[in-house]
C-alpha cells in the first residue's frame, strides 16, 4: 500500500516513472555502544521501512518530497549547503559524500515515505541515507558495492548531520538478511549470518515514546570517555588502538590510573564485547534462555555502568522480569529513550503488551507503543523504472 502511494505520488508530482527502493529499520540483539570502539554487534533489518521513488530529470536540479511530512526541498546537486529541514540533510549528506568521491550527479527527483518511527532507536536515519545512496547507485550506475554504501552513509551522518555514530546501523540496513542476525566485527567489517527464526518466539519492541534531549550530546560524551580510557592505557605503555584490544584483566591491572567514571565506561564496553561472543555461541547452541540472560546483563551494564538508560527504559525491562514468557530484554540503540527489545513467547505477546501498556500509562502518563519485529532483507531495489 505504502509503496504504491509513494510511486503514485511521484508520478503525479513529477510525471515520470521512478525506480523504487525499500530501506528497512534495524534492531540490535546485543552489542550496544561497541561499534565505535571497533567491537562486535548483532543487528538485523526489520519490517519497518522507508520507500523511495527516484528518477533522473534533465533540469540539473534535485527536487525532494517527504511524503509523511508533506514537505519539499530543492537544490543544485553541484552546489548546495545545509538545509533548514532536518530530514533533507540526511539525503544532502549522501549527495555530498558522492561529490567528495568524485561522482558528478545529474538532476533527480525523489519522493519518500514510510513507517519507521522516528526517535525510537530503529535507525530511520540510516534508512534514509542508505536508501537514497542505493537509489542513486542504480540511477547513475555508480558501481558502488554494499560496503561502500554503508560506509559513505555513515560518513554522511558523521560529517553532514553531525552525529558521530558508528557503522552498525548502516551496515545492518544494507546487509540485512531475512530471518538472520548479523554478527559484525566493526573493526574489520567481517560479518557472519546467524539464523534467527526461533520457533514460538518473537522479537518485540516496546517504545517508551520518549527521546530525551541528552541523547546526542551524551552519545558524543561516551565516545570521548572511551577514547580517554584508551589514552590512559596507552600512556602506561599498552600497545592498543582502542577498547577492542582491551581485556577485563588489563582494566583490573590498571584500575588505579582511571578516574572512576572512565573505568566504568571502559568496563562496560569490554564486557559487552565478550557478551556478544557468548550470545552468538548460545544462539548456535539453540540456548535461548542463556542468550536472553546476556540481554539482561547488557541492560544492567548500559544502565548502571555506561549510564545511557532512563527511568522509562529501566521500568520496562524491570517489568519483564516478572514474566517467564520473556527470555530477554534490554534497552536498544543509543539510549535515553527509544525502545526496549524483548524476546517473548509468541502466545504471550498480546497479553504482555496490553499489561505493560496499562502499567506504563499509569507510571509515566504516556502511551506505550508496541512493535512486533520480523527480520527482513536489507535495502534493495524493488522496481526498475
Ligand atoms: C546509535 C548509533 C550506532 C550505535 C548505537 C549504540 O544507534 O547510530 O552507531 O553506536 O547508537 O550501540
Amino acid at each position: 500500500m505504502e509503496r504504491t502511494l509513494i510511486a503514485d505520488t511521484f508520478t503525479s508530482l513529477f510525471s515520470a516513472q521512478p525506480i523504487l527502493v525499500r530501506s528497512p529499520g534495524r534492531v540490535n540483539l546485543i552489542g550496544e555502544h561497541t561499534d565505535y570502539n571497533d567491537g562486535f554487534v548483532l543487528p538485523a533489518a526489520i519490517n519497518k521501512e522507508i520507500v523511495f521513488a527516484v528518477a533522473p530529470n534533465d533540469l540539473s536540479r534535485c527536487r525532494l518530497h517527504a511524503y509523511d511530512l508533506k514537505e519539499s526541498e530543492e537544490f543544485d546537486p553541484n552546489a548546495f549547503s545545509k538545509s533548514k529541514k532536518g530530514w533533507a540533510n540526511y539525503l544532502l549528506g549522501v549527495v555530498d559524500q558522492l561529490k567528495q568521491q568524485g561522482f558528478t550527479l545529474g538532476g533527480f527527483d525523489v519522493v519518500f515515505g514510510g513507517n519507521i518511527p522516528q526517535g525510537a532507536g530503529m535507525s530511520s536515519s540510516a534508512a534514509l541515507e542508505c536508501g537514497i545512496a542505493t537509489a542513486l547507485n542504480h540511477l547513475f550506475d555508480l558501481g558502488l558495492d554494499q560496503t561502500s554504501i554503508a560506509k559513505l552513509s555513515q560518513k554522511a551522518e558523521n560529517e553532514y548531520v553531525g552525529v558521530k555514530c558508528g557503522i552498525m546501523d548502516q551496515f545492518a540496513n544494507v546487509f540485512g538478511k531475512r530471518n538472520h542476525v548479523i554478527r559484525l566485527d566493526c573493526r574489520s567489517l567481517a560479518y557472519e549470518y546467524f539464523p534467527f527464526e526461533i520457533e514460538g518466539y518473537k522479537i518485540v519492541l516496546f517504545d517508551t515514546n520518549v527521546s530525551h534531549s541528552l541523547a546526542s550530546s551524551e552519545y558524543n560524551v561516551r565516545r570521548q570517555q572511551c577514547e580517554e580510557g584508551v589514552r590512559l592505557l596507552q600512556q602506561h605503555g599498552l600497545e592498543i588502538k582502542n577498547l577492542r584490544d582491551v581485556t577485563l584483566d588489563m582494566l583490573v591491572q590498571y584500575k588505579s590510573v582511571f578516574d572512576e567514571v572512565i573505568f566504568r565506561r571502559c568496563w562496560y564496553v569490554v564486557e559487552e564485547n565478550k557478551r556478544v561472543e557468548e550470545a552468538c555461541y548460545f544462539l548456535e547452541q539453540g540456548d535461548l534462555e542463556a542468550f536472553g540472560k546476556k540481554m539482561y546483563e547488557s541492560h544492567e551494564g548500559l544502565s548502571c555502568q555506561y549510564e545511557v538508560s532512563c527511568p522509562e527504559l529501566d521500568f520496562l525491562v524491570e517489568q519483564t522480569r516478572h514474566h517467564e514468557q520473556v527470555v530477554g530484554a534490554r534497552m536498544m540503540g543509543g539510549g535515553f529513550g527509544g525502545c526496549t527489545i524483548n524476546l517473548v513467547q509468541e502466545a504471550a505477546v498480546e497479553p504482555l503488551a496490553a499489561h505493560l501498556q496499562q502499567l506504563y500509562q499509569q507510571q509515566f502518563d504516556r502511551p506505550l507503543k508496541v512493535y512486533v519485529g520480523d527480520i527482513v532483507h536489507g535495502t534493495e531495489l524493488i522496481r526498475q523504472a
